[in-house]
């Protein structure tokens, strides 16, 4: 069963989007982009996660509501999004939803291994590909660093066969960024994605530089702190500096502090709404907030 304001929400945005003209002058294209430093390969600085906002039933309002979320992220310029085979069958949400739009050569697919030994990891990636209805992937992580002296061998074997261009590792923890950083600093990887936010800005002390002398690509999961940082920010006005940054909501304002940090890649804020989705492709331009805007955020949150 579905909330009435969810089928309604999902039925206007539907409506809203299908005539184009709002959508294009709310989302301009030509998001800024990074690289990674392994290839030189050009990745939007915006791109989407799954976890919990796409964890919903095929076919449902909120599937449908989610197909004009992602129309919202391709057309406005987003390539990036990241999944897991143990995100409630977010990732063959993502994968019908791909299909169904035709986006699977637009769209740069993360996703994850989350096993305990190999043969299960073998059978996780099989039920991956079926998932994401594709036979490869963009980039292979070792989820939360499990299992990962395991893993991440088994991830390079995959990348040898052309399975995935990338291999990396992820923790969502300010905890796990000690051990993130002693696995940058002993294996070769081209991507590591961790949290970093505005409440927790503990990666730019030591993993954010060490990524860029590494030459190690980073996504920033929980840019939002899972959404908890709008309940912090709830009726409080944006900072006085913040239309000079070109921003106009909390949201961009949090995105625009991951990646202000030169370090990171492409931030992946997760959402549902498709109002939301246009309003996190704004942040995705210039110009970057500056040393001292950063650290008055930074004092705000602590
Ligand atoms: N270990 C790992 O590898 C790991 C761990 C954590 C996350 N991740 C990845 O990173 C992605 C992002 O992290 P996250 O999903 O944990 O957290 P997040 O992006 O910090 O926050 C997402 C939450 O914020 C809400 N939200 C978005 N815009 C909003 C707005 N304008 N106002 C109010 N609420 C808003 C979303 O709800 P609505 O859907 O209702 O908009 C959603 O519940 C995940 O989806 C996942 O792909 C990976």
């Amino acid at each position: 069963m579905y909330a009435r304001r969810d089928v309604l929400r999902a039925g206007a945005a539907l409506g809203l989007l299908a005539a184009s003209p709002w959508l294009h002058a709310a989302a301009p294209a030509g998001l800024l982009t990074r690289k990674v430093p392994s290839t030189g390969e050009a990745l939007p600085v915006i791109g989407a996660g799954t976890s919990g906002s796409f964890e919903v039933q095929a076919g449902s309002a909120q599937y449908q509501q989610l197909k004009t979320v992602l129309k919202a992220f391709f057309e406005g310029g987003g390539r990036v999004i990241d999944t897991s085979p143990n995100y409630g069958g977010a990732d063959s949400i993502l994968g019908q939803l791909l299909e169904e739009g035709g986006w699977h050569r637009q769209c740069f697919i993360a996703t994850k291994i989350a096993a305990d030994s190999r043969a299960a990891a073998e059978a996780q990636w099989a039920g991956s590909l079926e998932s994401l209805r594709t036979d490869k992937v963009d980039l292979l992580q070792i989820h939360n660093l499990r299992d990962w002296q395991t893993q991440l061998p088994y991830a390079r074997e995959l990348k040898q066969q052309g399975k995935t261009r990338y291999v990396g590792i992820t923790h969502y923890l300010n905890s796990g960024q000690d051990e993130v950083a002693r696995i940058v600093r002993s294996e070769p990887l081209d991507f590591i994605q961790i949290n970093y936010s505005v409440n927790a800005p503990h990666a730019a002390r030591e993993l954010l530089p060490l990524c860029q002398d590494k030459g190690v690509a980073v996504l920033i999961n929980r840019a939002f702190d899972d959404g908890r940082l709008f309940a912090r920010v709830k009726d409080q006005a944006l900072p006085g500096w913040a239309a000079e940054a070109g921003i106009d909501s909390w949201a961009q304002l949090f995105l625009k502090f991951a990646i202000s940090h030169p370090a990171v890649t492409t931030v992946i804020p997760a959402t549902s709404r498709p109002e939301r989705q246009l309003d996190q492709l704004k942040a995705g331009h210039e110009p970057m907030l500056t040393q001292a805007q950063q650290q008055a955020l930074i004092k705000q949150f602590a």
